[in-house]
Parts: structure tokens; C-alpha cells; sequence
């Protein structure tokens, strides 16, 4: 009797505890250090909105832009600490992780457009970057597109001598300091949440981005040049705490994925026309002078930076640059 009348109790336990658990949403912090009218920002925005219609709420995404969680240098660590579920780091920014091999995606000129970059990202290369963010405890999810970069200064930048001496910020990436180093400026690594102040107080001469982080973080009212250079790339890989997604219950972690597969589809449908929106809202805005390199121009900054992907082979890996080359280029 006592023990029917004890597995009865612990039965309701269960039902309590298990109707409180159903109650309660999975959380995923999402953190980023963008605005969020940017590809990235409202990719966030749009996975938020998918993750909670495709679970009917047992998943709620609480979404933090423009790095108001977490700065570019506290984010992976946070991640790893599972302080955070869900990043979309630039993929500039996985050497300090350990996984240098990233900052293929930072060569200069190394995709020359983006059917070159939709074939990258859904090729091999792409693959086995994922496959080394595993034993870091880290789940990728997808590959986000942003654009291609601009160079911002206070002078014009028309040939690789006006670069001599200027102050330039990178993202932490050895491969961009090796681009700037190229041009003969002085790269500058700093966090994306500091670059602004960094421009107005002259810390900074420049830097690069595509046109939306240019925009969306105001930078074309502290710099008074732009070369539309599109001499490299940024892009972003969504990554997720590998303990935490291998522990969601199947059904939820398949509803989330297709949230996932769709966001992307969606942010990587609007990136080029939200970096088209940021340079028309920039000429609108007249503060900024914007300059188109000849061929001449064009083909000198590439001469310059030539020697980049052979200083940073031993470094990305030689057989992954050229299985990247072969894949931009439609090779298999
Ligand atoms: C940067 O320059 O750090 C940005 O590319 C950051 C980002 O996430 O776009």
C-alpha cells in the first residue's frame, strides 16, 4: 500500500516537473556585435522569428545586437563557457580560437564574386572548416554572407603609396595585418565595438568593411573617403555550443535547424542589397567622398597584395588554398 501510495507521489512529481519543464522555453542567447539593419542583425532577427514559429514557442531566441552582450573578444569564450548559445562571428575572427584555417576567407581578391562565394560555402573547404570547430565545443550551423569591403579614410586612397603609414583596423586576423602590412600601412586589430570612437579620435586613420557596418555604425561621419575597392571579403559562420544543440531533444533540434536553413537563405538573399542601400544612404548623406579604382589602380593593389597568400600558406595550409581557389573558380 505505502509503496503504490509512494510511486504515486512520485508520479505526480513527475507530471508537475515535467508540465513546469514544458513551461518553461529553451533559451538561445544569440549574440552578435552588429547593428540590426545589417544582413547579420536581421538574419538574427529572422531566426528568432523561425525558431520560435517552427518549435510553437518550446524555444525562445532572445536575440542581443551590436555588442550590448558580449564585445568581439569576450564572445567566443563566452560561447565556449555556454554563457551563450548561439554567435555569428566575421570569419576573421576564429584565429584566436585555434582555428586559423578561417582566415582563408580573408585573402585578398581570393573570391571574385558571389557565385564564387555561394560555391565555396556550400564546397568542402567550407566543411572541413566546421569539422575544426568541434573539438573546440562548437557546432557550425550555417555560412552567413555579408559583402564585400571597402576602404574608409580621411584621405583619398587611389594608390598603394597613400596607404604608406596610415593606421588601418583589422579585425584579429593574421592575414589582414599581412593585406595591410602589404599596402604598407600599420594594421591596428581592435574589437568592431570600438572602431567608431577609434576613427574620431584619430587612434585609427582607417579601415574596412562592407558598406552596411560602414553605415550602420556611422563611420561615414567620422571618415571623409571611400575606395570601392571590394578587395576582400566578410562573411560570418553561425556557430552554436556543441553541448548544448547535441542536448536538445531531437524533434526541437531538427525544427531549429530548419529555422537555421531558412534564416540563412533569407539573410544570405539580402546582404547584397543591404550593402547596395548603405552606399546610396551614404551618398544621400554627403559626407563622404566615394572613389571607383581605375584598371591601372586596380591591378597595382592587387600586384601589392599578391604576396599575401604565400606568407600565410604555412599558416591557412597550402592545400586549403588552393582546394579554395578551385572551388571560387568552379573547379570541383
Ligand atoms: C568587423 O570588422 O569586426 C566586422 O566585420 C564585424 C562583423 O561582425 O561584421
Amino acid at each position: 500500500m505505502r509503496s503504490a501510495i509512494l510511486s504515486g507521489l512520485v508520479a505526480v512529481a513527475m507530471a508537475i516537473g515535467n508540465q513546469a519543464s514544458a513551461q518553461q522555453p529553451i533559451i538561445i542567447k544569440f549574440s552578435h556585435v552588429v547593428a540590426p539593419d545589417t544582413p547579420k542583425g536581421k538574419g538574427a532577427l529572422k531566426f528568432q522569428e523561425l525558431a520560435e514559429k517552427y518549435t510553437g514557442g518550446k524555444v525562445k531566441v532572445e536575440v542581443f545586437a551590436n555588442s550590448t552582450l558580449y564585445k568581439d573578444k569576450e564572445e567566443l569564450e563566452a560561447l565556449q563557457l555556454g554563457a551563450v548559445q548561439m554567435l555569428a562571428p566575421s570569419l576573421a575572427k576564429f584565429g584566436p580560437l585555434g582555428v586559423k584555417e578561417f582566415e582563408v576567407f580573408d585573402l585578398p581578391y581570393i573570391i571574385p564574386d558571389k557565385a564564387a562565394l555561394a560555391r565555396v560555402t556550400k564546397g568542402k573547404v567550407a566543411k572541413e572548416l566546421f569539422a575544426k570547430l568541434a573539438p573546440k565545443g562548437i557546432e557550425g550551423l550555417a555560412y552567413w554572407d555579408n559583402g564585400f569591403k571597402i576602404m574608409t579614410a580621411n584621405k583619398p586612397m587611389h594608390h598603394v603609396a597613400d596607404f604608406h603609414g596610415m593606421k588601418m583596423r583589422i579585425q584579429s586576423s593574421k592575414v589582414l595585418e599581412s593585406e595591410m602590412r602589404a599596402l604598407g600601412a600599420i594594421p591596428q586589430a581592435m574589437a568592431f565595438s570600438e572602431v567608431y570612437q577609434a576613427m574620431s579620435t584619430g587612434v585609427v586613420d582607417g579601415a574596412e568593411n562592407p558598406p552596411s557596418n560602414v553605415y550602420t555604425q556611422k563611420m561615414h561621419e567620422v571618415q571623409k573617403h571611400a575606395t570601392m575597392s571590394n578587395h576582400g571579403y566578410v562573411g560570418y559562420a553561425v556557430i552554436v555550443n556543441k553541448k548544448f544543440w547535441d542536448g536538445l531533444p531531437a524533434d526541437i533540434r531538427s525544427q531549429v535547424q530548419k529555422a537555421m536553413d531558412d534564416a540563412t537563405d533569407y539573410a544570405n538573399g539580402i546582404a547584397q542589397q543591404e550593402n547596395d542601400d548603405a552606399i546610396a544612404a551614404m551618398k544621400k548623406a554627403g559626407t563622404m567622398t566615394f572613389y571607383e579604382l581605375t584598371p591601372d589602380e586596380k591591378a597595382e593593389w592587387m600586384k601589392a597584395m599578391q604576396p599575401v597568400a604565400d606568407e600565410m600558406a604555412s599558416r591557412i595550409g597550402k592545400d586549403l588554398i588552393e582546394q579554395f581557389r578551385k572551388e571560387a573558380g568552379g573547379g570541383s
